[in-house]
């Protein structure tokens, strides 16, 4: 038998962390290895900065692989730092080191900031002359980007150097004139008032001995750019202009650190990026570009000096990014379509994205080009934008007349899949090349599902393209209107689908400090995260709906059970009993009829609307019988019982208010019997009854969903565990309107935010509320790999130590392949339907244990090449790779 093989290793979460909020971080790494029922027995962990060994664990002997807490001497700030783990198998034969994982500590003290926050001067003190440096500048509209630079010299080459930087707005920082780092977006999207995440770079390759300059570009993203919902006031939500905090760390051979830093040496300019807003768009004028300007020697005297800036009102923490930056990360070649009565050349990327498209061109000096982008085209063949209600979302670039031009905005993006580009007189289409470039949040691809359905495989795609397109700093709602929230419900159903996508472990522990800090003093989580008053009509954050103001339990419940962490659960664990605490408090009689400010029920269903009181109740069996499983993973076996308690007042009311004898619950709608089934709301006899209902339902409907949001979740699960997966499997395949299918057959390439979004009798549904890439529809994902595959978490034992596999197996599927990188190591599953005959042949990573469950006794099961007993439908298997067949 060959050694295991530690693989995919990761601290707090992340491959590579940037700066560590702890200073002792966890620790985790993935398992392989050959054979069958192998297992780890002991493991040993070291980690070293440069030559010097800070910890080495011993050998411990555990099986342990997920957050191997660090604990040697505390961390201190500004390292580089290696880390790597060997483990030994259950014969005691040990493995190689893994190779090594890399890690910068960061600045982890507040106290290790002595740079100041710098910003350009909103009015020059007198005595100052300003420079007209910038014909655009307008301090009321979307401003122009800021330069800021300084040089400074060195007298050797150091042999490290870290750049520590982050904004308040959005900020790309240039060394020598190189552009640091590939992030876009930085520092991403926080609560500015409160945290500020930043960045560490090594950026020893780019100081030089000597002369040597730093240069910065700062937007106004988040921080003053418009967000959210149009207003006339749109911007300005954080404060009026942006600003800019870095510390450059020089250390030279002979241990001397040198710390240069943001404060009042540095000047400033406004240049070529005259506007740039995430709702806006931007405009270039390359005509006003400074060659050089990051580079040493550049002369700056008409530059301003820069205003020591003291952020309002209060100082924010700074925290280290906790998740992998947004980067570049898919490009698209345009395709040109034809010309629009505008005279705009239509092009179409043939995939709806977020992000924004490069321009390449030769032109003269002056010309000017355009380019809108759209999600849809209307029955004409024209761009369609009504539905991006107030954002323009237009790009604006003015050439520079010499050699090959590219431009492709820095600090706006655009929801779309179609751009229209309006050309200058006397340039033609052909010499200009279009290419579409999707940003997101760059997690790293955790899963992989193909079926012998199209239709299926399509919609994977778009769902997988909808988590693209909305993670973006926070899980937004949607990324082309006026909008782009962390609405939570729309995260909430989505998750399970999306953690199979991605791996979302650090992206969760980011948002979930945001969630944190958006909470009201009275308890309340808010509808959405980060939360200021983004809605003009309140002045204070709106607190969250039922189903919305649920996520953070339902998010911690489901971070416990994909990733086994137990520390984000500890770390927000007060905050969900507070939220716990907030609704019974408001509804003493234990039926969630007060809902505190909004109940959109189960927004956007089609059909007959769900009652919402109903809803709102049945959410709340389900938070407070997750709380009771959460207080007993914090070890709180008080609260436990007093949860239990609650779920089980709330489920005698709920019965009471809403269920007849028969089962039929009010309103009588198919997200009622879902809900109230998959919550568990209702005893034995009942939630056979109400399972009944929900066929009836489907039936009654023709044999089509009628579910909105907080509904759709349930759908295939549910009918699956109800002994009716066929039933399940005719909504995945169905084509007819309202359907997943049916958004396919239009043409979809991502996940529309209405099932009517567009219908051939209707056209397009209202311009208010009609996003063609929304992601919550997408929350059948779940059940394509958790059942469809049979790649399921366990309750009983969680962190994908063992797994749940039932697949589902349909002849109108064919086959599948699918694998999903758990953090334990990599499960496959693989099922082929010939004649009456399945065969299915899955994997188990080692260390881990697969809990069989089929519809059918199994014929044959081999191990590797090797049969073994025919143990039934239900049994555990140990690690490795099998073959099972079955009768259909
Ligand atoms: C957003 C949703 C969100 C909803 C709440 C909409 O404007 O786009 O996705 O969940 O409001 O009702």
């Amino acid at each position: 038998m060959t050694a295991l093989r530690p693989v995919a290793l990761r601290c707090e979460h992340q491959t590579a962390p940037m700066g560590l909020n702890r200073p002792h971080p966890r620790f985790d790494w993935a398992l392989e290895g050959e054979g069958h029922e192998r297992s780890q027995t002991a493991y040993r962990l070291m980690v070293r900065a440069g030559e010097a060994m800070l910890w080495d664990s011993g050998k411990v002997m555990s099986a342990q692989t997920r957050q191997v807490e660090y604990a040697g001497p505390a961390l201190v700030s500004d390292q580089a730092l290696d880390w790597t783990v060997m483990v030994w198998d259950e014969a005691g034969t040990p493995s190689d080191w893994a190779e090594a994982g890399h890690l910068f500590t960061g600045l982890m003290q507040q106290s290790d900031w002595q740079a100041d926050w710098i910003a350009r001067y909103f009015v020059l003190p007198a005595g100052r002359e300003a420079p007209a440096d910038n014909p655009y500048d307008n301090r009321w509209q979307a401003r122009p980007a800021d330069h800021f630079r300084r040089d400074f010299s060195t007298p050797d080459k150091p042999v490290r150097a870290t750049a520590y930087v982050t904004a308040l707005g959005l900020y790309e920082l240039y060394l020598n004139g190189a552009r640091v780092g590939d992030a876009v977006m930085a520092p991403g999207w926080t609560d500015y008032h409160q945290r500020v995440e930043y960045q560490s770079y090594d950026v020893t390759d780019l100081v030089r001995s000597g002369a040597n300059a730093l240069g910065a570009l700062l937007g106004e993203g988040w921080y003053s750019g418009r967000v959210g919902h149009n207003q006339r006031r749109a911007g300005n939500h954080y404060g009026g202009r942006p600003a800019l905090l870095c510390q450059l760390h020089l250390e030279y051979a002979d241990g001397r650190i040198e710390r240069i830093l943001s404060d009042a040496d540095w000047r400033t300019v406004q240049g070529p990026v005259c506007y740039s807003d995430f709702l806006m768009g931007e405009l270039y004028d390359a005509q006003l570009e400074m060659p050089g300007w990051a580079q040493p020697g550049f002369d700056d005297a008409r530059w301003q000096p820069v205003e020591v800036f003291t952020p309002e009102p209060r100082a924010p923490r700074l925290e280290a990014a906790r998740a992998p930056q947004v980067r570049e990360t898919v490009r698209f070649p345009a395709r040109f379509l034809h010309r629009a009565r505008t005279g705009g050349h239509v092009h179409d990327l043939g995939q709806n994205i977020a992000g924004y498209v490069q321009l390449e061109v030769q032109a003269r000096s002056g010309d000017r080009f355009t380019l809108r982008h759209g999600e849809m085209l209307d029955a004409q063949g024209e761009l369609y934008v009504a539905n991006l209600r107030h954002a323009v979302a237009v790009d604006h670039y003015i050439a520079r007349g010499h050699g090959c031009e590219r431009f492709k905005p820095r600090f706006t993006f655009h929801g779309f899949q179609f751009v229209e580009l309006t050309l200058p007189d006397g340039v033609s289409p052909d010499d200009v090349t279009l290419t579409g470039i999707a940003i997101h949040n760059d997690l790293n691809i955790a899963g992989s599902l193909r079926t012998g359905s199209d239709m299926v495989n399509k919609l994977i795609a778009n769902i997988e393209w909808s988590q693209r397109d909305n993670f973006l700093s926070v899980p937004t709602d949607c990324p082309q209107r006026d909008e782009r929230l962390g609405w939570s419900a729309d995260a909430q159903v989505f998750w399970k689908t999306a953690g199979y996508g991605m791996d979302v472990s650090a992206f969760l522990e980011k948002w979930f400090e945001d969630i944190a800090e958006a909470q009201l003093p009275d308890g309340a989580f808010t509808d959405i995260a980060p939360s200021r008053p983004l809605n003009p009509y309140r002045q204070s954050a709106q607190p969250g709906a039922p189903g919305w103001g649920d996520a953070p339990v339902i998010l911690a419940w489901q971070h416990w059970l994909r990733y086994g962490d137990r520390a984000l659960v500890e770390r927000h664990f007060d905050r969900l009993v507070a939220w716990l605490r907030h609704i019974a408090d408001a509804n003493p009689d234990h039926l969630r009829v007060n809902a505190v400010y909004n109940n959109y029920g189960d927004w956007l269903s089609v059909g007959p609307a769900s009652d919402r009181t109903m809803v709102a109740t049945a959410y709340w069996v389900h938070v407070a019988d997750l709380m009771a499983k959460l207080s007993a993973v914090v070890a709180r076996s008080e609260l436990a019982r007093y949860y239990e308690d609650q779920a089980r007042a709330v489920r005698q009311a709920f019965i009471k208010a809403f269920v007849d004898d028969d089962g039929r619950i009010t309103g009588d709608t198919q997200t009622a019997y879902l809900l109230a089934l998959d919550f568990a709301v209702l005893p034995t006899d009942l939630h056979a009854k109400a399972a009944g209902h929900l066929l009836r339902k489907l039936e009654e409907a023709n044999g089509h969903l009628q579910t909105g949001f907080l509904g759709v979740k349930h759908l295939c699960p549910v009918l699956s565990d109800i002994g009716a997966p066929e039933r399940a499997y005719d909504l995945l395949l169905n084509q007819s309107y309202p359907s997943w299918g049916f958004s396919i057959a239009q043409g979809a390439t991502t996940i529309w935010e209405r099932w009517d979004g567009w219908t051939q009798d209707k056209g397009f549904q209202s311009v208010n509320m009609n996003s063609f890439n929304h992601y919550a529809y997408g929350a059948v994902g779940e059940w394509l790999y958790a059942r469809v595959a049979g790649i399921d978490w366990d309750e009983t034992d969680p962190g994908y130590s063992t797994i749940a596999m039932r697949p589902l197996f349909d002849p109108r599927l064919g086959w599948l392949e699918a694998h999903y990188d758990a953090p334990t190591g990599r499960v496959e599953s693989t099922w082929r339907i010939e004649g009456s005959l399945v065969t299915w042949t899955f994997s188990i990573p080692p260390n881990c244990a697969g809990r069989i469950a089929l519809p059918r006794p199994v014929l044959t099961l081999i191990a590797g090449d090797r049969p073994l007993p025919v143990p039934g439908a239900s049994f555990t298997l140990g690690s490795g790779r099998y073959t099972i067949t079955l009768s259909l």
